[in-house]
Order: C-alpha cells, then structure tokens, then sequence
C-alpha cells in the first residue's frame, strides 16, 4: 500500500478519504498540525511531537478531547495498517465543520486527519545550498498551523533558483528558516535564535542543542545577525525528516571551514539520539 490516510475513525488508501467541505481547516486553515518520522511501527519522539501538537491546539483555544496518550494509539493503529516499514507521520486537529464564519465561539469538538506516507530516515550529513529572504511572515511562528503560504512561496522560490531553503531574517537578525531551525557555528561556538513567538520551537534543534552540550560544545541562544551568519564557520539547518543538514553557501558565499568534524560529529550524535 502506497499510504494511509485516516480522519475521524475512516481510515483506508489515501485516494479514498473525502474531508468535508465545511472543516475549518478549507476555508481558514483553522488547523494545528505535526510531522513526525518513525519505523518499524515507533514513532520517534511521539511524545514531545504530540505535547507541542497539542500545545498549539491550546494556543488557538481548539476544543478537542484528545491526550498524547489516546493520539499516540490512534497514529501507531494507522501505521499498522499502512504496512509501512519507513514512514513520516502527518497528524492535524482543525476546528470542528462549522463552515465558513469567521468567529470560532459556536465552534465545538476537532476534527482529526492522519496521513502515514513512505519515508527515508536520514542516515549521514548531507549539504544544502541557502539563500535568504526577509521573515514577511506574522508573530505567531511558535504555533504549528496549517497556514504554511509564506513557506510555500519561500520554497518555490528558492528552488527556482536552485537552492533548497531559505534562511528568513527580520528586522537584521537571523529568526528561522521556512521549514527548518537554523544554527550558525562560529569559533567553536553554536548560536540560534531563542525561543520565542518568531521561531517554531523544534525538536530536532531541541536536541540538537542537548547533542552539542554532550559533546562540550558551547551553545548560545541568542539572535544573530546577517552578517554574523554571512562570516559564520558553518552554517546547519534542522527538522524532524532530515535532522542537521550543513550549508555549502549561503547567497552564493561559500563555506569551507575545518569545522566540517565538528558538524559530523553532531550529526552522530544526533542520530544515536534522535533514531536509535
Ligand atoms: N517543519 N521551523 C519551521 C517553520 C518548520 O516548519 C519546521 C518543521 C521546523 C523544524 O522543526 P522540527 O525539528 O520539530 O521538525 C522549524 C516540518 C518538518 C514540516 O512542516 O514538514
């Protein structure tokens, strides 16, 4: 079987489920989501996948009654009945079928999709090309929701020209990417963007910043500006399908420093964690 899809207990081929017209997620992308990999039925880090699921469905006030517990149960049940070995794990709650009124008050209960797709867990460092564009999206960046245009236009812009993601900046500091975390590492040093309301909190940069701990490299949270990260040693982008990837450019600067070693061994690092 080439994938699974499940909404609100029908599952079956991804072809065969119909999502009705009225899900708030259509006409507003009135919808929390997350993506997760896994493989021979785990889901890895499912719990903290689904605590920040669940933490953006409480930051837009959804009204569901799901526990990490009853949503881990419900995506392993999915997975079974995929078959899959290898798989990304794609779970949204959107805001009941209550059509097209803008105001959420008469909105009761969450609908929920699952989508189980074939995946390639990811197995060594590999490099990206970057490019940078200016963080046009709004404040909300910390919720997880289904209104990914700005990651869409980014995205297609930049393999338009041949890069694989765009590194956003606003106001001349570095926030995040469109779909990744972004680190710059420099003089031994690793720096990211704090947590805040202007990044997604990632568990792969989570996890990241525990791998570099354990291997004693010092980790800065801390806003970085464009031309920091234009003099940076090494560039890394991070996110839960392709854990750290190291840039090779970023708007066409090369970068080629001894520091690839260190990249490598964060890499391992996060993978004896992240996929044991
Ligand atoms: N994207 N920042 C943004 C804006 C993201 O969309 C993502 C993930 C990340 C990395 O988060 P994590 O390490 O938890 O995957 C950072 C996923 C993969 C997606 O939307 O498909």
């Amino acid at each position: 079987m080439c994938g699974y899809a499940y909404y609100n207990g029908n599952g079956g081929r991804r072809d065969s489920i119909r999502i009705p017209l009225d899900d708030r997620s259509i006409f507003f992308g009135d919808a929390v989501y997350d993506m997760m990999i896994g493989a021979n039925g785990k889901i890895y880090q499912a719990e903290e996948h689904f605590e920040r699921l669940l933490k953006s469905a409480g930051a837009i006030g959804l009204d569901h009654g799901f526990t990490v517990d009853k949503l881990i149960s419900i995506a392993e049940e999915c997975i079974k009945k995929s078959e899959l070995q290898v798989y990304s794990v794609y779970v949204q709650l959107s805001r009941s079928s209550e059509g097209r009124v803008h105001s959420a008050l008469g909105c009761v209960g969450a609908n929920i999709l699952i989508c189980i797709e074939a995946a390639e867990l990811p197995r060594k460092l590999c490099e990206v090309k970057l490019c940078t564009s200016e963080d046009k999206r709004y404040r909300l960046c910390n919720i997880k929701t289904v209104n990914l245009l700005p990651a869409v236009l980014y995205s297609t812009d930049a393999e338009r020209c041949g890069y694989d993601e765009t590194i956003l900046h606003r106001d001349g500091y570095v926030t995040e990417c469109a779909h990744s975390n972004v680190f710059i590492m420099h003089r031994g040093i690793l720096y990211t963007h704090p947590l805040s309301e202007l990044i997604l909190p990632g568990i792969t940069r989570r996890h990241l910043i525990l791998s570099a701990k354990m291997l004693g490299i010092r980790v800065i949270e801390e806003p970085f500006s464009l031309p920091e990260l234009y003099s940076a040693d090494e560039v890394l982008i991070t996110s839960t399908t392709k854990l750290i990837r190291v840039a090779t450019e970023v708007d066409g600067i090369s970068y080629k420093s001894e520091d690839r070693e260190i990249c490598s061994a964060l890499f391992c690092e996060l993978l004896r964690d992240m996929l044991p």
